[in-house]
């Protein structure tokens, strides 16, 4: 081969890093982004008004939201005092239950992100980015909803879900029973169709390591 003959294949080679991204290395790329926290504002579009359940208004008036407005009240105050902490809503030992991922790699935390929204919907239900991309590209396209995938966005009634917060290291820790608490955050989709009984036995649903469920604290039952 001549010298002249390569030159085509060299200029190829050049040129190579200014191509586009081909499609093979697009999804390489898509497999390695992180799914990231996109916070609860984003959710509201989808997930409010009285035909999808209030879900947003639901966790904007109870506990969750606030709970990092909680970290500045004189009570957040006097509990950070006895454990030397000067101010609770600059310290880890607060933080780490009172907001959402915190302590999470900026790279998984998309941008408007507001960690001062307290605990939010992905602290239960995880990352959503990747719920959010498939369910917007699908409204974009109008019809109705595909069913959610398994590894979409999680939805799990247990209670390892809450105790990553409600546990006995919380300075104010009292004991977890699933199925009370779960009634007063509760937030059910009317979309899903589902019988009264259904509804019953979802709601009546705890689980064995339940102090008051399982029967081993019976009179805290009454
Ligand atoms: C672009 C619209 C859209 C956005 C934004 C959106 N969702 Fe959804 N979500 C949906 C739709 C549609 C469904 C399916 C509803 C149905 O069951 O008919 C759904 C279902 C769910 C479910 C139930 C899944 C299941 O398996 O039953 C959860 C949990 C959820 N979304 C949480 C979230 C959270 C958390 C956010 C914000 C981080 C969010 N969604 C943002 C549209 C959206
Ligand atoms: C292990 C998780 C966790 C940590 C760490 C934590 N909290 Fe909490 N905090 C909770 C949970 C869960 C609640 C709800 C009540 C409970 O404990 O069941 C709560 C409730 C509170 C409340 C409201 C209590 C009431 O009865 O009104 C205050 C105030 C508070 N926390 C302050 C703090 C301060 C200050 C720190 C840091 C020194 C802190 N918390 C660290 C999980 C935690
Ligand atoms: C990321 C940490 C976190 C997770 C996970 C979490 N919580 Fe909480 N929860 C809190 C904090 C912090 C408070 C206190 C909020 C405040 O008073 O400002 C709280 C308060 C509450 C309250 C009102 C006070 C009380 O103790 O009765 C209920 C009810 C509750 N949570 C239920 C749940 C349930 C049910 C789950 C699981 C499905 C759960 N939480 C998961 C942090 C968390
Ligand atoms: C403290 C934890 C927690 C928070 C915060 C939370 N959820 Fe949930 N969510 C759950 C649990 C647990 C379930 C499953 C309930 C069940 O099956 O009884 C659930 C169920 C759902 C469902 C399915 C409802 C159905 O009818 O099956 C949707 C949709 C949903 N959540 C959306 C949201 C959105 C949007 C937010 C924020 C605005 C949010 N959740 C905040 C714990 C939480």
């Amino acid at each position: 081969m001549s010298p002249l003959n390569l030159l085509p294949i060299l200029g190829g080679l050049i040129l190579l890093p200014f191509l586009p991204l081909q499609p093979e290395q697009d999804k390489a790329a898509a497999a390695q982004a992180p799914n990231r926290f996109i916070g609860a504002q984003a959710c509201k579009n989808c997930h409010n008004g009285p035909e999808k359940g209030d879900t947003f208004d639901k966790w904007q008036k109870g506990p969750h939201a606030k709970a990092f407005e909680t970290l500045g009240t004189p009570k957040a105050k006097e509990i950070a005092a006895k454990l030397k902490i000067e101010d609770p809503q600059k310290s880890e030992q607060c933080l780490k239950c009172h907001q959402t991922a915190f302590g999470v790699d900026a790279k998984e935390i998309k941008r408007g992100f507001k960690h001062e929204a307290g605990v939010q919907c992905e602290s239960c239900h995880g990352a959503g980015e990747e719920h959010f991309k498939i369910r917007f590209k699908e409204s974009q396209a109008g019809g109705t909803p595909t069913p959610v995938g398994a590894n979409e966005i999680a939805v799990k009634r247990d209670v390892a879900t809450c105790q990553k917060c409600h546990n006995d290291k919380s300075p104010t820790y009292k004991d977890f029973c699933l199925k009370e608490r779960m009634k007063e955050i509760e937030h059910y989709d009317p979309r899903k169709k589902r019988s009264e009984e259904d509804l019953k036995k979802l709601r009546d649903a705890c689980t064995p390591d339940c102090p008051k469920c399982s029967g081993k604290d019976k009179k805290a039952d009454k």
